[in-house]
């Protein structure tokens, strides 16, 4: 993907932000959990590299991805903290574990049978990190039978290389008020975790949500949107401490004209001007993941919310403006715009989506921007 560096559409990210976020959970965990910061899809769209280290700034010991490349991009930024692959990784790719000594996940006794032979035909050495996955009511990845879990711990035992280095599960309800189902997954997972013969070096189950408002479980926390300061249940709970959003959206007016009474603005002519408008034309669009369910949407100029109108082009949108702005004017997309601010929540809320969904949509040919870099990336 090409990063277009040259139109003023940027995201903002305030890497300050990020290390507070995770230093307020790290503090409050006391030394008893450790804190992995979850930097997967490109750090939620933040860039993976820049908020794993304001998250390091912050005290998280590790990291969580969702891919082996994205474990391999980290160790190649120079990061050295224990990385956990949250998504399978086939068998085939062991030799870039190894090499990168990055934790995979075990979901099935198959995959320990096919690395077992892998290894041994390949003769491969190293020390191959694991770490048992148990499907507790995700129904995503995971053993589901406790016995299966038994064997796969004798599985491992059996490989010299090999280090039974975790367990984990995933909670489908953590961010929400009723903990019914919340307590069943915990209540599986305590269950499975007694049954082991031996502990494993981390016992992880948390996500955000468990951190900020259930029981405390495992030894260690894999944070992921509350560093980047979203509240994980989109408002329906309130967070225990203020969360600091990281990422704002912005870009500058590229066109301005008065549009006289009755001419059609975008593809499909789905808005008329009413009368003669001021429109303004805004170099972002649907291929930057800024869709075109916006349209109709507001964002912020010089504090004043202007309607999205039309349809969102590819590559740009058009919007009504109060009054005549210069060419350069700042327009937020969300963000503090003067005394006014538009948040992830909103557009979320109007998309009839969630804020994990906003930001991570937003797509690379947008160029990040790094805000309060001193002592995290010089
Ligand atoms: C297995 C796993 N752990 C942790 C997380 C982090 O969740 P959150 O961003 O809600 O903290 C995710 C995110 O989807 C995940 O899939």
């Amino acid at each position: 993907m090409v990063v277009s560096y040259h139109r003023p559409t940027k995201v903002i990210v305030d890497l300050a932000a990020i290390k507070e976020n995770v230093s307020i959970e790290v503090k409050k965990q006391a030394g008893k959990r450790d804190v992995f910061a979850v930097v997967k899809a490109n750090g939620y769209g933040h860039g993976a590299v820049p908020a794993a280290k304001a998250a390091l700034v912050g005290g998280a010991s590790g990291f969580c991805v969702a891919t082996l490349d994205e474990g391999i991009a980290l160790r190649e930024s120079g990061i050295t903290a224990p990385i956990i692959v949250l998504g399978i990784v086939e068998v085939a790719w062991l030799p870039l574990i190894l090499e990168y000594h990055l934790a995979v996940p075990v979901a099935t006794l198959s995959w320990l049978e096919e690395a077992a032979l892998y290894m041994a035909t390949q003769a491969l050495t190293g020390q191959l990190l694991l770490h048992l996955t148990v499907d507790t009511g995700m129904g995503r990845i995971g053993f589901r039978d406790e016995a299966e879990i038994l064997v796969a711990i004798e599985k491992i035992k059996e490989n010299v290389n090999w280090v039974f280095e975790g367990i984990f599960t995933h909670f489908a309800t953590a961010d929400e008020a009723d903990q019914t189902y919340w307590h069943k997954q915990n209540q599986r997972f305590k269950k499975v975790v007694a049954s082991l013969p031996e502990k494993p070096r981390y016992i992880h189950a948390s996500n955000s949500a468990t951190a900020l408002w259930q029981e405390d479980c495992g030894n260690l926390v894999r944070l992921g949107i509350a560093m980047y300061g979203q509240n994980p249940s989109g408002g329906q709970l309130e967070a225990p401490y203020l969360l600091r959003p990281a990422m704002s959206l912005e870009s500058a007016l590229v066109q301005v004209k008065a549009v006289p009474a009755g001419e059609g603005i975008g593809y499909g002519k789905t808005y008329e001007t009413p009368a003669t408008e001021w429109v303004g034309t805004v170099p972002i669009g649907y291929a930057d993941g800024f869709v075109r369910k916006m349209q109709g949407f507001k964002v912020l100029v010089e504090g004043q919310p202007c309607e999205i109108i039309g349809r969102i082009c590819m590559d740009q949108l058009m919007i009504r403006l109060p009054q005549a702005y210069p060419v350069g004017t700042k327009v937020t997309f969300f963000g503090q715009n003067q005394d006014k601010e538009i948040t992830v929540q909103e557009v979320a809320d109007y998309l009839g989506t969630i804020h994990y969904e906003v930001i991570c949509l937003l797509s690379d040919r947008i160029p990040r921007e790094y805000l309060n870099t001193e002592g995290i990336l010089s």
